[in-house]
C-alpha cells in the first residue's frame, strides 16, 4: 500500500462574523464565560447566499490551486460533513460536478462528525491504492449554524461554519500512519430528516472527558506505529473544539505547546472543517513547510476518533 502526503491546502470562511458579545445580546452568556471555558472569541456563520456546498467548493478550488493540480487530475474525492444541504447527492458529488472533475473515479461523503476529515484522508488513501490513482481531494465542510438552537447557550456559543480541503498524492516510501476508532454513543447527536427541525444536542462534560482521553491515545499510538516521538513532529493539528481540551492534552503529554495549533478563537468548533481549516493556516503561515511531519487528530460525534501521521510534500511531476 502506498503512503500519502499533503501537497496543497485551502479553506473558505463564512462571511458573517459573530462575536461572543453578539451572542450575549440574545442568550444568557458572556464573553468572559465563553472565552475562559472554550477559548472561542468569535465564529463565522453563513450569510444568505452561502451554505456548506459553496464553502466546500471554494475550499476545494483553493486547495487545487495551492497544490498546482488540475481538476481533471483528481482521482477520488472524499468529503467529511454532517450538514450538507442534501442527503443525496453527496457533497463530494456536488463539488465534482461544479469543478468538472472526471466521472470514472470514486466520489463520496464520510460521516464521522468532527473526525470526518481525518477519516476521509484514510478512505482516500485506500481508494487511491485500490484504483491506482495518484491525486485525491479531501474536504471537510460544515454549515452548523443552521443546526443550532440559538436559545440553547450550552451549544449555540460553541459552533461555527466553514470549510477546508487538501490535495493528497500517493508516494513510494514516505511516512504515514493512521489510527481510527469509535465507541458509539449519543453524547453528540443531530436528528436526521423528519418532522422536527434537526438541531445539535451535546452532553459537553461527557464529550470533554472523552476528548482528553482520545487525543493523547491517538498521539501515543501514532508515535508507536510511526516509531517516532512528538519531538520529531513539526506541528500537531487537533480538532478545534475547546482550547482547554488541547491544553489538558499538552500537560498530560508533557508536550511542547508551541507545536499545537489553535484557531478556535476565530472560528469556534466547525466539526469536520476544523482540522483542514487549521491545517491550511498552519501551511499558509509557514508554521509547517514541505518535508515537515504533521500529526492530525480529531474526535467527535459517535464518539469517533481519528489520527494521522503524514508529511507535507510537493506535486510529483512524474505522477499521472
Ligand atoms: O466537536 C465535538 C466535540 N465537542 C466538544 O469537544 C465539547 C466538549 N465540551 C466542552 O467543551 C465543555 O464541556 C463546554 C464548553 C461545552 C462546557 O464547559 P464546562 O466547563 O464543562 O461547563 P458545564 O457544562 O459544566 O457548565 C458549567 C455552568 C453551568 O451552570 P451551573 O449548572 O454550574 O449553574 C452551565 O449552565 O456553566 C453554565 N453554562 C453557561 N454559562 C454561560 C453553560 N453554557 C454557558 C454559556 N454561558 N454559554
Amino acid at each position: 500500500m502506498k503512503n500519502i502526503e499533503i501537497i496543497g491546502t485551502g479553506m473558505a470562511k463564512a462571511k458573517r462574523c459573530i462575536t461572543n458579545d453578539d451572542l450575549a445580546k440574545t442568550v444568557d452568556t458572556s464573553d468572559e464565560w465563553i472565552t475562559t471555558r472554550t477559548g472561542i472569541k468569535e465564529r463565522r456563520f453563513c450569510s444568505e447566499e452561502e451554505d456548506a456546498y459553496t464553502l466546500a467548493y471554494e475550499a476545494a478550488r483553493n486547495a487545487l490551486s495551492s497544490a498546482n493540480v488540475k481538476a481533471e487530475e483528481i482521482d477520488c474525492i472524499v468529503c467529511g460533513t454532517i450538514s450538507g444541504e442534501y442527503v443525496t447527492p453527496s457533497m463530494a458529488c456536488l463539488v465534482q460536478k461544479e469543478l468538472g472533475i472526471k466521472e470514472d473515479i470514486p466520489v463520496l461523503d464520510v460521516n464521522a462528525a468532527c473526525s470526518g476529515f481525518i477519516y476521509g484522508l484514510e478512505v482516500a488513501r485506500g481508494l487511491l491504492n485500490s484504483t491506482g490513482g495518484s491525486y485525491g481531494l479531501v474536504i471537510g465542510c460544515e454549515h452548523l449554524s443552521k443546526l443550532l438552537d440559538m436559545e440553547d447557550r450550552n451549544t449555540c456559543v460553541l459552533f461555527g461554519d466553514g470549510a477546508g480541503a487538501c490535495v493528497i498524492q500517493t508516494v513510494e516510501g514516505g511516512l504515514y500512519q493512521s489510527v481510527l476508532g469509535a465507541r458509539g454513543g449519543y453524547e453528540i447527536a443531530v436528528e436526521g430528516p423528519g418532522k422536527e427541525r434537526s438541531i445539535i444536542h451535546m452532553d459537553g462534560k461527557a464529550v470533554f472527558k472523552f476528548a482528553v482521553e482520545a487525543i493523547p491515545k491517538c498521539l501515543h499510538e501514532l508515535q508507536k506505529k510511526g516509531n517516532i516521538t512528538l519531538d520529531d513532529v513539526d506541528m500537531v493539528v487537533c480538532h478545534q473544539a475547546n482550547s482547554r481540551i488541547i491544553d489538558h492534552c499538552i500537560r498530560k503529554l508533557h508536550a511542547d505547546a508551541g507545536k499545537f495549533y489553535k484557531n478556535m478563537d476565530r472560528f469556534g468548533n466547525t466539526s469536520a472543517a476544523s482540522v483542514p481549516m487549521a491545517l491550511d493556516e498552519v501551511v499558509k503561515t509557514k508554521k509547517a513547510k514541505v518535508g515537515d511531519t504533521l500529526m492530525l487528530v480529531g474526535f467527535g460525534g459517535g464518539l469517533t476518533w481519528a489520527g494521522v501521521l503524514l508529511r507535507i510534500g510537493e506535486k510529483h511531476e512524474t505522477i499521472g
